[in-house]
């Protein structure tokens, strides 16, 4: 007897779980400073229209997958595609998925050590920006810390997705998020009072359409795809524990705005909790593992600022780390029959190895790189360049070429007839979208990026 497979609780849990999933790393850590460094507002603009024409448009599709089949993304594909082929593919993306999630636990890991470091109150209280880098560099150097960090934060995920669907994925989200949310607006509020904040939102908010270069262009798609966790069976696994009676559209497009509003927020706190002690905003670990500390140990109330930014961060990267582990989760139970308990351990002891050298790829394996990039730069890269691109084409011409745009749309106007007899034009608009503009963007943007075109 097959057991029932499981489903979300409530339309406010899904709501929670999918933004958890979508809101992470790439919302608190790289949107501040790709955009200052792009462009401010120009990037802004553009990051929107990606959003809107590719980000969204495949969101949905991956969506309707999920939802249509009720299955892991390799069943899912395989029965909207009908061939074995798409089979593969949808195991593709559960790879992706699965390879994300071992190097974003161990990037995790090292934020939930700074979260120790900020409780003991060794985050705010330095004398110097020499002594900040040291104390960095004596953490990053120990490989027992970055391993150990990240099988302690790669546990808390595991512990949330053994608990299941319902009470584990939605509980965490439901509890955890409203926190995020909270503290994030305290941050930025307290970022917008401090003096010379003015110069954070200036490096923000000042267009500058000179630096809209094709980096910049790749760089907003690629925010737009990984911020919303598209290319990599997430969202259709997401989608797979969602009732028939839910409405897709009416869900998914409040996620869309939680997720802009939420880097938008965290751009303005960063930016001008940055520029207040008049440093500059520096990218990757620097910012968070340099910069910040510094600036911390300068303000008023640094202890607690310290401890409420890196809880809020950790947190975000839980309920996204559980998003990624997840597909291959649901894959081991609808594919191979396995119970929820032990797909979850085997999906966790996997991922855990597979992201050590991740872990010690600012250690002990900082000097083992190819072409200069470490172990984490060359997964990082594999998976954000060419996997979830290729991730998020293969949903749109799955639904868009091969299961064909008038089934989809049967499916999507499920619990949502109401909002396409008022908005006649959506119908318009994702119908070019998910068939046209979204695969032929991803096409240009990953020749691109692949040096095909030059
Ligand atoms: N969306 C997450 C973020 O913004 C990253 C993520 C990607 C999570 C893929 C799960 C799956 O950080």
């Amino acid at each position: 007897m097959e057991a029932k497979r499981e489903s979300w609780g409530s339309r406010i849990g899904f709501i929670m779980a999918v933004a958890g999933s979508a809101i992470g790393l790439a919302n608190i850590w790289r949107f501040p400073y790709i955009v200052g460094k792009n462009g401010g507002a120009a990037f802004i603009i553009l990051y929107l229209i990606f959003l809107m024409i590719i980000g969204f448009p495949v969101f949905i599709s991956e969506m309707l997958i999920g939802r249509a089949t009720h299955t892991s993304p390799s069943g899912a594909f395989k029965k909207l595609g009908k061939t074995k082929i798409w089979s593969w593919m949808g195991k593709l993306t559960i790879l992706t998925g699965f390879i994300v999630s071992s190097f974003y636990s161990a990037v995790a890991g090292w934020i939930l050590g700074y979260l120790v470091e900020a409780v003991r109150g060794n985050l705010s209280s330095f004398e110097s920006c020499d002594a900040v880098s040291s104390h960095y560099q004596c953490l990053m150097n120990s490989a027992i810390w970055g391993v150990g960090f990240h099988f302690l934060f790669m546990f808390f995920c595991v512990f949330v997705l053994y608990m299941g669907v319902r009470n584990g994925i939605e509980r965490a989200n439901k509890w955890m998020m409203p926190m995020l949310y909270m503290m994030l607006i305290l941050l930025a509020i307290r970022g917008v009072t401090l003096p010379n904040a003015s110069e954070g939102l200036h490096f923000l908010f000042t267009p500058n359409w000179s630096l809209i270069t094709p980096v910049a262009i790749v760089t907003a798609l690629g925010q737009a795809f990984f911020t919303l966790s598209l290319g990599q069976g997430t969202m259709v696994t997401y989608g797979s524990y969602l009732s028939d009676k839910e409405n897709i559209l009416g869900n998914c497009f409040p996620v869309a705005i939680m997720d802009t509003v939420v880097s938008l927020l965290a751009a303005i706190a960063v930016l001008t909790i940055v520029f207040s002690t008049g440093m500059e905003p520096t990218a990757g670990p620097g910012l968070l593992f340099n910069t910040l500390p510094w600036v911390f140990s300068q303000l008023p109330g640094g202890y607690l600022l310290a401890i409420a930014f890196f809880l809020l961060v950790v947190m975000a990267a839980i309920t996204s780390e559980v998003s990624a582990m997840e597909p291959t989760i649901a894959y081991l139970m609808d594919e191979w029959g396995w119970k929820r308990h032990p797909a979850t351990f085997a999906c966790g002891a996997g991922a855990f190895l597979l992201g050590i050298p991740s872990a010690l790829s600012l250690s002990l394996l900082k000097d083992m790189t190819f072409y200069d990039m470490t172990f984490l730069d060359i997964v990082g890269s594999l998976c954000s360049d060419i996997l979830i691109p290729l991730g998020g084409l293969l949903a749109v011409i799955l639904v868009g070429w091969v299961w064909k745009m008038s089934n989809a749309f049967d499916e999507l106007k499920k619990g949502a007839e109401h909002i396409f007899e008022k908005h006649t034009w959506l119908k318009h608009y994702l119908w070019v979208s998910v068939k046209y503009t979204a695969p032929i963007l991803i096409i240009i943007v990953f020749l691109n990026a692949l040096g095909v075109l030059a």
